[in-house]
């Protein structure tokens, strides 16, 4: 099946970090289909070798053992061609179908990793250039929009000129291995469903905790903030996937249908609700890994009065049968204590203790996403064999570790769904009524944050965040699970 991708925004960030090379590892992987070719679109004037060149410097910037050889680059190299737009000329669209026209694969992808704001008039364009035929797919980075009303007018422009099921809305946070593994978990295994629910489970907590602060994307963080770059979106797929219920199967629609259920049972907010439940922060100078690291205010191209957020940590509930009173606790954040990303289940303690040591202890089950991918059940065991704490019970963990089970050299996120969307496969990218109505829950946040002048609080980099955090979880009785 020979294809070709266009990788609008080729010389982007995003390009450079995640896309190229996980195109390259697919190639590597040999589970690129053959016949393709990726045209690299930037505003550059750039020859095809002149952008190989520059792919083959930022190769350097990736891990070594994803890095390709001279060899292996050589011909990777063979399947990469750039073509200069700007992106608001009619005719520059006109040239690109020329190109197209040239080799009339079977498929064609259009991957827009530009800046949101750009997404309308690239879809606008493409439709007028007759580059929405029924072979073509579109793929839209996130964050669409900003809120609730730019994120329709994309999705009302988008779907005037391309058809849903041509429409792949990434978020590479459903294509992570765990994540994967957590609908296994769920629905390939009998034994946690009937645990699943407010009768054995007291709290769910999902934690997207990073330690690299804005890096050189200061600019676009500014206008973003953690709400709409990690919580509207990663955090929000998270909780749909713990939470929904088992669809009827695996095609993309019952599982959308039912993430989208989830979404519309979020608890509605309230002024009170706002004010206690949610908490915004921002980093100050700290240090991370032992080295000094500047405050978010301090980093380039931010406001030095910005009140953008760099934390967000929030509880809601789920209002159905299986959820209703049950506390969801999200959190995510720049420049915390660690990279660590997980979900953690904490179950109901037993209804009677007989062991001493027992009391108020339970168990939890932990999905590590990252940066180790597996699952820890945390019990409670007998191990001493002294006789005088014969009725001692200790915490135990049961672990799986997936790197190590199944090997390290598993499919990466961005392979993972570079290769769905150029099979056809959207069960992992997001439907528009899903991302509406992500919108239309964080929307009053970013409402009442407009309106609070006091702005986030600080925190030090290298912590977890403000200690209003905790403050908010321990009203309910609860802890973060690294406070446990
Ligand atoms: C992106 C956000 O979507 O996800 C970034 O825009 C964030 O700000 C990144 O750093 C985190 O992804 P990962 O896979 O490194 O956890």
């Amino acid at each position: 099946m020979s294809f070709d991708l266009v990788l609008f925004g080729g010389t982007g960030d995003l390009a450079w970090r995640k896309l190229m090379p996980a195109l390259f590892q697919a190639f590597r992987h040999g589970t690129l289909p053959e016949g393709g070719r990726i045209i690299g679109v930037g505003r550059d004037q750039l020859s095809h070798e002149q952008y190989r060149t520059l792919m083959h410097e930022r190769f350097n910037n990736v891990d070594l053992a994803k890095r390709p050889s001279e060899e292996e680059f050589a011909r990777f190299a063979q399947l990469i061609q750039f073509v200069r737009m700007d992106l608001s000329k009619p005719d520059d669209y006109v040239a690109l179908a020329a190109t197209l026209r040239e080799r009339n694969a079977n498929t064609v992808v259009m991957y827009v990793a530009t800046a949101p704001s750009l997404f309308t008039i690239v879809c606008e364009q493409l439709g007028a250039a007759g580059l929405n035929t029924a072979n073509t797919r579109i793929v839209l980075e996130k964050p669409l929009g900003h809120d609730l009303a730019s994120n329709r007018a994309i999705n009302k422009t988008v779907c005037k000129v391309f058809g849903e099921k041509q429409v792949f809305r990434i978020d590479h946070y459903l294509g992570k291995p765990a994540v994967q593994n957590l609908f296994a978990l769920r629905f390939g295994n009998a034994l946690f469903e009937p645990l699943w629910r407010r009768e054995h489970i007291a709290n769910i907590q999902i934690t997207i905790a990073e330690e690299l602060g804005v890096e050189t994307r200061g600019a676009f963080y500014e206008t973003t903030g953690a709400l709409r770059d990690m919580v509207q979106n990663h955090a929000l797929q998270l909780l749909c996937a713990i939470a929904m219920e088992p669809p009827i199967n695996a095609h993309a629609d019952a599982i959308r249908d039912e993430k989208l259920k989830v979404l519309r049972s979020l608890k509605p907010w309230t002024a009170e609700s706002l004010g206690q439940d949610v908490i915004r922060g921002q980093y100050a100078a700290g240090s991370i890994m032992g080295s000094a690291v500047p405050g978010y205010r301090e980093e380039l191209g931010v406001n030095p009065e910005s009140h953008t957020e760099t934390f967000v940590a929030l509880r809601t509930e789920i209002s159905n049968w299986r959820w209703a009173g049950v506390p969801f606790y999200i959190r995510t954040g720049k420049r915390l204590a660690g990279r660590d990303a997980r979900i953690v289940v904490n179950f109901r303690p037993t209804p009677h203790a007989i062991f001493n040591s027992q009391i108020g202890a339970s168990n939890s089950l932990v999905i590590n996403l990252q940066p180790k991918d597996g699952l820890e059940l945390h019990l409670l065991a007998q191990g001493t064999s002294h006789r005088r704490q014969q009725q001692a019970l200790s915490p135990v963990q049961l672990d799986l570790d997936f790197d190590k089970r199944f090997g390290s050299g598993r499919v990466g996120a961005y392979e993972r769904l570079l290769l769905d969307v150029i099979d056809g496969r959207l069960n992992l990218f997001v439907r528009s009524d899903e991302q509406e109505e992500a919108w239309r829950w964080v929307e009053p946040i970013l409402q009442h944050w407009k309106n609070d002048a006091q702005g986030p609080r600080p925190y030090a980099a290298g912590t977890w965040g403000p200690s209003a955090s905790s403050a908010m979880i321990a009203r309910d009785g609860y802890c973060w699970s690294e406070e446990s």
